[in-house]
């Protein structure tokens, strides 16, 4: 069946809201925030679901079973993305439990912020390890698993897809931070090197960049309504987001209609990236 068939397929399917209907999905990082978000959405769009969680056992099996009430599987799987031997371990369950992956979401990330000077090796290593070679480590053992089944034309157009979770900090420089910026500056090479060399294969690589998103990482940022009104001067749709915007645009880069979409980031961040500082200035 030729793509443009297909597309016509998604876009007349007697199910249009299930884009992701016979897929199957991985989501690092799952039992929480912008991860849970996509993890629900992917169920709901009609996929099953791997849930990736390193600790809180208890908050990936409450995804779990939110998936498996809206009539898809899930499953959830601890490891820890730096981990080799663990992502092997982690991909070998989902083969055998699902037979094969069509969609991975990198989204495990964290930040351990200090002033430059006071920065330690551990605090470099931690946010470089989890947030850079952990995508590195999953998409890798994801592609091997797209290259051997290849396109399925009744699933999806593509090979695969990856969607790496990126921040607006792969382009806006973040001075306590520059551990996690430098993270995401790489998470976006990789991303757009992978998209280049995969493509011919028909594998789709997108990254999102989110803005500020109210998850557990950044509660510091708006935990008080002094501290939310400071960070909404960075936002020029004048609200912080929610893990629901960043799922949408998840479930739309996963989906065949995002099909001619490959090695480009999704900023979804109200404008964040549009130096609100100039709106008044310059
Ligand atoms: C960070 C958040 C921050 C946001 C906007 C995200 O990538 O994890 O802590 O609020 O970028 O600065």
């Amino acid at each position: 069946m030729s793509v443009r068939r297909k597309l016509i397929d998604v876009n007349n399917s007697p199910d249009p809201q299930k884009p992701l209907k016979n897929q199957k999905a991985l989501v690092t990082g799952a039992n929480s925030g912008i991860g849970e978000a996509c993890a629900l959405a992917f169920g709901a769009a009609g996929a099953d679901v791997v849930i990736n969680y390193v600790s809180r056992p208890e908050e990936a099996e409450r995804v779990v079973k939110s998936i498996r009430q809206n009539g898809t599987r899930a499953i959830a799987f601890q490891a820890d993305v730096s981990q080799e031997d663990q992502v092997q371990a982690m991909f070998a369950e989902m083969q055998k439990e699902f037979g094969t992956i069509d969609i991975l979401v990198n989204n495990a990330g964290l930040q351990r912020d200090s002033r430059f000077q006071d920065m330690t090796l551990e605090q470099w290593n931690t946010v470089i390890a989890i947030n850079l070679t952990g995508q590195f480590l999953c998409a890798r053992a994801a592609v091997r698993e797209f290259l051997r089944r290849g396109v399925v034309p009744e699933v999806s157009t593509a090979a695969g897809k990856i969607i790496c979770m990126s921040s607006v900090h792969e382009v806006i420089p973040w001075s306590g931070h520059v551990n996690y910026a430098a993270s995401k500056g790489g998470v976006m090479q990789l991303m757009k090197s992978m998209a280049q060399e995969l493509a011919p294969k028909k594998i789709r690589v997108n990254g999102i960049a989110p803005g500020a998103i109210k998850t557990p990482i950044n509660r510091a940022a708006w935990a008080t309504p002094a501290d939310e009104a400071k960070l909404l001067e960075l936002i020029p749709e004048g609200r912080v987001g929610v893990p629901d915007d960043i799922a949408r645009a998840a479930v739309w880069l996963a989906s065949d209609a995002s099909d001619y979409v490959t090695g480009t980031t999704l900023f979804v961040d109200g404008g964040m990236t549009l130096y609100p500082g100039f709106a008044t200035g310059g």
